[in-house]
């Protein structure tokens, strides 16, 4: 019998409950026979009505120092507690499962170089693509290749709330509602709208991929608050979707290009048909090529079960850490703003004539709405292009068109 423990009761920890009480059955016998037993749920909040209100502690220590708990899953949130508790836990030789990317993005290679010393497992499949198999592919069914590009819908509260206000023509602030009352967005949302999330997920990802830490502060991050109806109408009329994209491209010198912005692409895009909730991460390697994971990327159960399947391999992987890891790297790997060039959408308020004196040469095109379409733009192209606009409405790249395997 395993014992484990939850740490916060919010809306993933209930999940993880709920799945732990209704498919015990099933956890037994992907654990190898071994029961998974809860025994501990700590939360600083009363719940006084639950069926088993017995399990719950406010105090962390209850769950450190019961030398039969063996695995914890880390559901709080946040930085503070939850790096300190589950330092603690890992270096008393306990493993964590969480689904806390804030918490991975920035001591992850801390919190599993420990884990690796101490012979435990510190797993964190939840924290990105919410109920998509991810991590798991990336350190395993994937390590015969160079990743050479991610390019994912990361966050599920975003792509809904921008399919809300396609679709069903609701306001921002009304989408962000619903996001919130269905458990999707973070406990502050601007972390979500203003692609701080989107952002931990693609470093977690990179630092997967590469096997050095990619520090979330060095990703250039936009979000989706400077999208007007007017974007997405002109984006819809050409035949184009805007989607919040986090990308990254790992070039041939080693080192890494990474972005979190809102993307244009075609409505055949793989990408453009992943709505709501649902998130999708493309990759490519240099065997395998394209791959597409698609899912539910937030919400109670689906995250839970990201979680859960995490406690079940912690439960099997007892005494045997799985070694997953990413190190400092000694110097500098990010790429510079110019080493990945996109196209952009650009409209601007000037003249016609003045916008051909800036775009007029080859490889961009100019519409008979005074749109702009720029050819393939480095950072400090677009830049100087467009800092000698007088307006400027929007700018919007583009995500670079998939392969999908016709000749
Ligand atoms: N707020 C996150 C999202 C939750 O909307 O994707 C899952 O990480």
């Amino acid at each position: 019998m395993a014992k484990v423990a939850i740490m916060g009761y919010g809306t993933v920890g209930s999940g993880v409950y709920d799945i732990i009480k209704k498919n015990a059955e099933k956890l037994c016998l992907s654990s190898n026979g071994e029961r998974v037993d809860l025994k501990y749920i700590l939360d600083i909040r009363e719940f006084d009505d639950h069926p088993e209100k017995e399990l719950f502690t406010k105090d962390f220590n209850d769950i450190l120092n019961d030398r039969e708990v063996s695995v914890v899953a880390e559901v709080m949130g946040g930085l503070h507690p939850a790096y300190e508790f589950t330092k603690s836990l890992l270096e008393s030789g306990k493993s964590v499962v969480t689904s806390n990317k804030e918490l991975v993005a920035t001591y992850g290679v801390e919190l599993l170089e420990i884990a690796r010393e101490k012979n435990v497992n510190y797993l964190f499949e939840a924290s990105v693509g919410g109920g998509i198999p991810i991590i798991r592919p990336m350190h395993q069914c994937l390590t015969a290749n160079n990743i050479l590009t991610i390019a994912g819908i990361l966050n599920g509260t975003t792509n809904y709330i921008l399919n809300e206000m396609i679709s069903k023509g609701k306001t921002f602030e009304s989408a962000l509602k619903d996001a919130q009352d269905k458990g999707y967005a973070e406990r502050n949302p601007a972390a979500d709208i203003e692609g701080h999330d989107a952002c931990r997920k693609i470093a977690i990802l990179s630092s997967l991929a590469s096997g050095k830490f990619v520090d979330y502060n060095d990703i250039s991050t936009e979000g989706i608050t400077n999208i007007t109806s007017e974007d997405v109408k002109v984006a819809n009329s050409r035949g184009y979707v805007i989607k919040l994209i986090g990308y990254a491209k790992f070039t041939e010198n080693g080192r890494i290009y990474s972005v979190v912005a809102p993307m244009m692409m075609s409505k055949e895009h793989p990408l453009a048909k992943v709505n709501g909730v649902m998130n999708a991460i493309m990759i490519n390697g240099d065997c395998v090529g394209d791959l597409m994971f698609y899912g539910a990327g937030a919400g109670k159960m689906p995250t839970a079960s990201a979680v859960v399947a995490d406690i079940v391999d912690a439960v099997k992987h007892k005494e045997r850490s799985k070694k997953i890891f990413w190190e400092k790297p000694d110097e500098n790997i990010m790429a510079s703003e110019d080493d990945a060039k996109f196209r952009y959408v650009i409209r601007t308020t000037d003249s016609p004539e003045k916008i051909s004196d800036i775009f007029g040469e080859e490889g961009n095109v100019i519409d008979e709405q005074n749109i702009i379409f720029t050819k393939p733009l480095g950072t400090s192209e677009l830049k100087e292009k467009l800092s000698k606009l007088d307006s400027v409405v929007s700018y919007i790249r583009f995500l670079e068109d998939f392969d999908n395997g016709d000749e």
